[in-house]
């Protein structure tokens, strides 16, 4: 039986609707019941399926703090592996760009699936309230003092009333078309090209990340633990898992990364294979009366650099500020600069992204003009100290 149901209400009352139980919501939802104020969190699909996702490895320095202040860094800190530095590859060279050395700060290999696990056990340990399967979600009276969320539940009608509306349902949810047509503004790229990502019980091929620029395409070595390993490599947008049984995609990957690596690599059959589209996507504004739009559902990262898990992480930051401010000290001070506040951060990591995606893969049209001006780039971060402390400000995470 549903909680609701449970609590003999289908209609009730909370401060913040959530609506996403992905890595967004649930940290929200922490983090507010840290500070004392109640949410409910409206989630489509079951909790095993949002567990079963494998996506974003990579934690920046203040997503780590946002764990620590929700209370849920305890396995993160004992499981995670910091990292101090990535390596680059184009060809047979290879060069580190080392993030503590330039910053004082390090990033977290912990994965989003273990993230989403601790936030779920946390909400649950505290009796959150969190509602799965729900269908038929609209956001209503979102530009008045009184908005509600009505959805349904096997078919049943629910509805609950809120102070606000938090709209973390990832890029397919409905929060983002909630904001009339006349208000949104979208920003978009597509790119002509996919990641196929495998995740292998295996010993990673390097103790850190490789991010390969090669003549067949962008490959990037990535790991979860000791003896699992993530690895991706740029395919063709009509490419579809199965035309790539295991030992195609070793083979491709051994030729796309130096040779030193590639003969230490070590293969084995893959337990996830899936292919990713890459798309930059920024919504304006990320708030509409009492309706504030957090992570995927207000923008999208091509995956280069891992900032789309962190990106939602800042909205949370900012959003959750806001909340507090507004219930602690009566000032909507904060939820009044969310907008401005998170799509400042937002439109740096787009940059990154963008530019980091730039530098490492094939475009179907690119010349031999383009090409050698990603080996100039490179060479030049290679090279320059300057150059290689922007890329690790950059990838260790902007301050907040
Ligand atoms: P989501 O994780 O999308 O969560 C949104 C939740 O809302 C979902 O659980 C969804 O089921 C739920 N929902 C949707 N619609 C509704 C509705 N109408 N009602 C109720 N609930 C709803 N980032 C990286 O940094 N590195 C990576 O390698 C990487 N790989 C990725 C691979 C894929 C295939 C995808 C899609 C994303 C990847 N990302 C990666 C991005 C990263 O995973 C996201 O930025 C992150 O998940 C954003 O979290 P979120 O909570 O905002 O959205
Ligand atoms: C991972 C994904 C990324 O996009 C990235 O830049 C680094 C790591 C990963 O899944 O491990």
């Amino acid at each position: 039986m549903c909680i609701l149901c449970r609590m003999g209400a289908h209609s009730m009352k909370t401060q913040v609707a959530i609506i996403g139980g992905g890595p967004s919501g649930l940290l929200l939802s922490q983090l507010l019941h840290v500070r004392g104020i109640d949410s409910v969190v409206l989630e489509r699909k079951t909790k095993d399926y949002v567990l079963g996702r494998i996506r974003a490895g990579v934690l920046e320095r203040g997503m780590l703090d946002l764990m620590r202040e929700a209370g849920v860094a305890d396995r993160m800190e004992k499981e995670g592996h910091a990292h101090d530095g990535t390596l680059i590859s184009y060809g047979d060279e290879m060069f580190r760009v080392d993030f503590t050395e330039h910053t004082g700060h390090a990033v977290m290999v912990y994965g989003q699936t273990e993230v989403t696990r601790d936030l779920y056990e946390a909400r649950e340990a505290a009796g959150g309230a969190i509602e799965f399967n729900v269908e038929d979600v609209v956001i209503n009276d979102a530009d008045s003092d009184a908005p509600f969320v009505s959805y349904t539940v096997v078919g049943q009608a629910r509805r609950i009333d809120c102070d606000f509306v938090a709209g973390c349902d990832g890029f397919h949810g409905v929060s983002r078309n909630t904001i009339p047509d006349d208000v949104r503004r979208e920003y978009e790229k597509v790119y002509p090209f996919g990641w196929l990502g495998i995740l292998s019980e295996t010993p990673p091929v390097n103790p850190e990340l490789i991010y390969a620029n090669s003549d067949r395409g962008f490959a990037l070595c990535s790991m979860r633990n000791e003896n699992l390993s993530r690895y991706y490599i740029q395919c063709s947008l009509s490419d579809s898992p199965n035309d790539w049984s295991d030992t195609a995609f070793w083979n491709e990957l051994k030729r796309r990364i130096p040779t030193d690596q590639a003969d230490k690599l070590v293969t084995g059959p893959s337990i996830e294979k899936s292919i990713a589209p890459l798309r930059s996507f920024v919504t304006e504004p990320m708030r509409w009366g009492r309706l504030f739009l957090c992570g995927d559902a207000a923008h999208i990262v091509p995956p280069t650099g891992a900032k789309g898990l962190n990106t939602a992480a800042s909205d949370v930051h900012y959003l959750y500020n806001g909340l507090r401010d507004f219930y602690e000290n009566n000032s909507t001070a904060g939820i009044d600069s969310y907008s401005q506040k998170a799509l400042a951060r937002v439109w740096k990591a787009e940059r990154f992204s963008w530019w980091f995606s730039s530098l490492l893969h094939r475009y179907p049209d690119q010349t031999t003009f383009d090409h050698r001006i990603q080996v100039a780039e490179l060479e030049f971060l290679r090279a320059s100290k300057a150059a290689q402390k922007a890329m690790a400000e950059n990838y260790v995470g902007l301050p907040y």
